[in-house]
């Protein structure tokens, strides 16, 4: 196992009626903006438990958020809680609300532009507004990381970011608030927190056995529960089980101390800022193709992903494999997700876009051993066609 430091911060309050522990959670003489996507959680009734939660204390509301969260967008929200002089954010949503609201709380004390934070992994972050989530859609693992993600539409940019400092204070889990998610949204938060797992998971062994069966629970959970959650969409344990397998998925803990390959997601990220697919749409594309392309560095690890997830332990090596890889892409299909560009309408003379735009963004040493050049990234491509 590999040296590591873990903290991680955030309180999660996990469960039905949780919403209303904010009332002490949040401080009561904080100023409060709330901020939310394209109305869901007005339709579901969330936000207005959110605001019977936080009672007499003075609140902003900021909606409009939107999927894959755009930086001019965000900026708004920047200024107007400048303005108001808002001292705490309350992020009500899924992640694409919640890495918003990161970008906002550390924008608010930022002097000068903070799209310097997109472009340099968090460069520049030296203060940010407190804040807390309420979660509605399981799926990033964005309630309780330092992570987020934000698009610049003008320049087709799609790129992460990171810090210490934005982690949320306080993450609200109430499983019955994802029972409004249309079955897209159901699919994709199973196949991003499934993606997630993989990819701090399929590389090389380094001998972290803990961390190999914690991932590997994770995987088989989301296996079992994904397609239940589509069939009896009101089934609470169902949701319940989905929304902590994915906030374990990426909160840090799986991926102490081993390798990790972020290749399918940086990919993925620029199908998304090109072509517009959803976030856990790309991944479901590229993630069979990098299997493929990358089988001889991920032997040992797609071997044991084979035997231990799939239960393939009859077969021989290669057979395993193979099979292990087609049951991938079968179980993201099953969830009605696609897993080739055709299926989106993409051709193949879309890719030297792909490519340029990741040579642009620097990806261009991804993977566990930073082998992932250009050209292989045009190889897993061409796979997905
Ligand atoms: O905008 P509203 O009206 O709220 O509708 C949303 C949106 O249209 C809807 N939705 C959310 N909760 C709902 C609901 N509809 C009905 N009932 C509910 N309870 O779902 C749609 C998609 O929401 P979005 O937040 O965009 O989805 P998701 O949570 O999948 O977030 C995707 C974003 O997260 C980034 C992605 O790149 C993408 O921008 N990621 C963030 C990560 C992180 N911070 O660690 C890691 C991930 O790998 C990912 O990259
Ligand atoms: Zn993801």
């Amino acid at each position: 196992m590999q040296n590591f430091t873990f903290q991680n911060p955030t309180k999660i309050l996990f469960g039905e009626g949780q919403i209303a522990a904010l009332a002490t959670e949040i401080p009561a003489d904080a100023k409060v903006m709330i901020t939310y996507g394209g109305g869901s959680v007005k339709h579901n009734g969330t936000l207005d438990e959110v605001r019977a939660a936080l009672g007499t204390r003075k609140v902003v509301e900021f909606g409009g958020i939107e999927p894959n969260p755009i930086y001019e967008t965000l900026m708004r929200a920047v200024e107007l809680a400048r303005e108001e002089k808002v001292s705490y954010l309350l992020a009500v949503g899924g992640g694409s609300v919640i890495d918003g609201t990161k970008f906002i709380a550390a924008a608010i004390p930022f002097r000068g532009d903070p799209w310097i934070f997109v472009t340099q992994w968090g460069a520049g972050i030296t203060t940010a507004l407190p804040f807390a989530t309420v979660l509605t859609l399981p799926a990033t693992g964005s309630e309780m990381n330092s992570g987020a993600v934000v698009t610049r539409k003008a320049t087709q940019d799609k790129l992460p970011f990171m810090s210490p400092l934005l982690f949320p204070q306080v993450s609200v889990l109430d499983p019955t608030k994802t029972y409004t998610l249309p079955p897209r949204q159901i699919a994709n938060g199973v196949v991003d927190a499934f993606v997630h797992v993989i990819e701090q998971y399929l590389t090389y062994p380094v001998n972290s056995p803990v961390q190999d069966r914690f991932a590997e629970g994770l995987l088989l959970t989301l296996i079992e529960e994904g397609p239940k959650a589509l069939a009896q969409p009101r089934d609470y344990a169902v949701r319940a089980n989905i929304m902590w397998a994915a906030t374990m998925a990426l909160n840090g803990l799986i991926a102490v101390g081993v390798p990790m390959d972020w290749t399918t997601h940086m990919i993925g990220h620029e199908l998304t800022v090109l072509h517009g697919l959803d976030h856990a749409q790309t991944l479901a594309v590229v993630l069979p193709a990098t299997m493929t392309v990358c089988r001889e560095a991920k032997r040992d690890r797609l071997l044991q992903y084979a035997r231990r997830v799939w239960g393939l332990t009859d077969l021989p090596e290669e057979q395993a494999i193979d099979t292990a890889i087609s049951r991938t892409r079968s179980f993201f299909e099953s969830l009605g997700v696609a897993t080739r560009l055709t299926g989106y309408g993409i051709a193949a003379s879309a890719i030297p876009a792909i490519v340029t735009q990741l040579k642009r963004h620097g990806m261009v040493a991804l993977g566990e051993h930073h082998a992932v050049t250009p050209e292989i990234s045009e190889q897993i491509l061409k796979l997905c066609a």
